[in-house]
């Protein structure tokens, strides 16, 4: 499979045969990794990572990785660079792309992402915007490949907002693996109904579905995978808190969602999470609206069913075989 010079800007643009190598690759670089068998294949390479928006697991993969592949790595956020207030996404692609091998960006519009792309000549990925999370996607398939031994015919749920960027980059993923897609989420909160067609005119033929429903149990029933994301995404105003938590509450993962799941169900989470009250904003909520936890529960989070900490290491492992397929022959 050659991905050699390709972007990596939504996995709309990838075929599953594209994703399974690239889930093979991440299992290799993840062997060799904790075999601490060295992969410097990317000696005196150099790439760039901007961040719009915050980052632990993101940022810290993009460096490990590109460290990891033997190269340099610069990260730049608004406030240390000129782009988007004193020179256009277009100008900065074309200077960036003289002097880096690939570029990461993290941000609010699809647009930006897709731009730097166009202008810049070398690979771009996309580290998260408003509207999709695809290099999260990959860490996400590989740990339920790692847990459940399959992905076709999987059923994954998903609880809460399914209107963001992490829901609908599932649906995509779920679509193109065979997998079953189901939204547990209120009406208002259902993924884009654009991209719920073009979803599911992708999951008929690899055997998969997309479901939506507003109905926790009948969501809920038989899932092998219940995901969730927090209520309220990076981008968004505060003065949002109060209609999610009003609308999302229901839709909470908690001991009477997995019991109605299958019986070796994962739970899920791209994270951070407020599952308790150790988080600044957790705080905040908790004395304006008397939540001590929110999208999830903190029994949950912290069982044996929870996968997040795995899923949040795979995002290196991903991460690296995305820099490296699109970076080298191979
Ligand atoms: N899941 C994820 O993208 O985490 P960060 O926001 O910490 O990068
Ligand atoms: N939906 C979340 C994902 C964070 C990784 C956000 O955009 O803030």
């Amino acid at each position: 499979m050659n991905l050699y010079g390709r972007s990596f800007l939504t996995l709309l643009d990838f075929t599953p045969e594209e994703i399974r190598s690239l889930l093979d690759l991440a299992r290799r670089l993840k062997r060799e990794k904790h075999l601490r068998i060295g992969h410097r294949h990317l000696m005196g390479r150099n790439i760039v990572l901007l961040f719009e928006k915050t980052s632990t697991r993101t940022r810290c993969a993009f460096e490990v990785a590109g460290r990891d592949l033997g190269m340099g790595v610069t990260f730049l956020d608004p406030a240390s660079s000129q782009m988007g207030r004193k020179e256009s996404i277009e100008d900065t692609a074309r200077v960036l792309g003289r002097m880096y091998d690939g570029i990461e960006y993290r941000g609010f519009s699809q647009n930006t992402v897709e731009l730097l792309a166009k202008y810049s000549g070398v690979p771009v990925w996309n580290g998260l915007t408003d509207q999709f999370h695809p290099t999260q996607m990959l860490a996400d398939l590989l740990t339920i490949d790692e847990h459940l031994h399959r992905l076709e015919g999987v059923r994954l749920t998903f609880m809460g907002d399914a209107r963001n960027n992490v829901a609908n980059s599932l649906m995509i993923a779920c679509a193109k693996m065979g997998m079953h897609f189901t939204a547990c989420a209120p009406a208002s909160r259902f993924p884009d109904a654009d991209l719920v067609k073009t979803a599911r005119e992708i999951a008929v033929p690899n055997g998969g579905s997309v479901t939506l429903t507003t109905d926790v149990a009948e969501g809920t029933q038989g899932a092998d995978v219940l995901y969730t994301d927090i209520w309220v995404s990076m981008g968004e105003p505060e003065s949002v808190w109060k209609e999610r938590i009003d609308l999302l509450r229901p839709y909470q993962v908690n001991a009477a969602a997995f019991e109605n799941a299958a019986e070796d169900a994962i739970f899920m989470h791209c994270l951070p999470s407020y599952h308790d009250l150790k988080t600044e904003v957790g705080k905040q909520i908790h004395e304006r609206f008397g939540l001590a936890e929110m999208e999830v529960t903190d029994e949950i989070f912290e069982s044996e069913r929870s996968v997040v900490f795995d899923e949040a290491e795979n995002r290196l492992h991903t991460i690296k075989a995305v820099i490296l397929a699109t970076l080298s022959k191979q």
